[in-house]
């Protein structure tokens, strides 16, 4: 782990941009185009849902194996890091948006113990993720602690400021409409609450650029192929990757949707980023 988010990393950032696409506009310009990117490939913006859905029911099964196995654990301290910068506090009211399987809400849960006062909530849109979640809070004696939502992040099934603290880890990146998202984030978080989202990122060391490149459009595919049977979901999750903003353009959508003191921090040379911001 490494790096710290500042304005200064932006000229870092430039020199991998090569490497990436800009994603296409959203908001207003997506209504009047409305197709979107389902990794490079484009698509009508109104599959995309039920793509994104489709292919994590799929890999739902082998999701925390190929997790471990493709990042060598490291999505681990990564997750962590998130946690330690939520520094959660026995009166939160937690709502992990696209929280797959439970990795965020379990650390949470395991940092509180008893101080833990309400449920978790865990939202997802796939059945599947969700599924395999409450099968591991039961096997972690955490099922009391959390509640599983099924639900989309741009249309949150809850109510106007009910949560103290929104996270998304790896999530963000597979929604359709992330300013939509990020509005929702701010609708359900009360004032003063956090927002905190985990997503890889842009790398910004040149040589680990190269290096990753290599692992991911080589190495990453094979490995969904012969582990979870699924090349093509891998290659998605490698193409989604360079669709997403780069953590200064994600400053911006955040700053946009309404929040404040937005920041980001790298982790790994910027293969994730951790951004986090208040609701004010
Ligand atoms: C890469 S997984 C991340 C899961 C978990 N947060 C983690 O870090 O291990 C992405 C998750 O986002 C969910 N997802 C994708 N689009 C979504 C949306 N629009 N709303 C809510 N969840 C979504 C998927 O179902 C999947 O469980």
């Amino acid at each position: 782990m490494n790096g710290r988010g500042s304005r200064r990393a932006v000229s870092g950032l430039r020199s991998a941009e090569s490497s990436r696409q800009e994603p296409p506009p959203r908001g207003a310009a997506a209504e009047k185009d409305p197709t979107t990117h389902f990794g490079f490939r484009e698509i009508a913006a109104a599959e995309k849902g039920a793509r994104v859905r489709g292919l994590f029911e799929r890999v739902a099964g082998r999701y925390d194996l190929m997790n471990d196995l493709m990042s060598g654990g490291v999505h681990r301290l990564w997750k962590e890091a998130l946690v330690d910068r939520l520094d959660p506090r026995p009166d939160l009211r937690l709502l992990d948006v696209a929280g797959g399987t439970g990795d965020i809400a379990f650390r949470v849960a395991e940092r509180l113990g008893e101080g833990l006062r309400e449920p978790i909530l865990v939202c997802d849109l796939t059945e599947g993720m969700l599924a395999a979640g409450r099968d591991r809070a039961a096997e972690r004696g955490l099922s009391d602690r959390l509640a599983w939502l099924c639900g989309d992040a741009q249309s949150l099934p809850l109510p106007d400021r009910s949560v103290t603290a929104y996270t998304i880890a790896f999530g963000l990146r597979n929604v359709t409409d992330i300013d939509l998202a990020l509005a929702e984030a701010r609708r359900v978080l009360r004032p003063g609450g956090r927002f905190l989202c985990l997503e890889f990122s842009q790398v910004v060391l040149p040589v680990l650029a190269q290096l990753y490149d290599l692992y991911s459009f080589r190495v990453l595919p094979a490995m969904g192929a012969a582990v979870a049977g699924d090349r093509d979901a891998y290659a998605y999750l490698v193409e989604s990757i360079r669709r997403f903003p780069a953590q200064e353009a994600l400053c911006r959508k955040i700053a946009k949707a309404g929040f404040d003191m937005v920041c980001y921090r790298n982790l790994t040379g910027g293969i994730a980023a951790l951004h986090t911001a208040w609701r004010l």
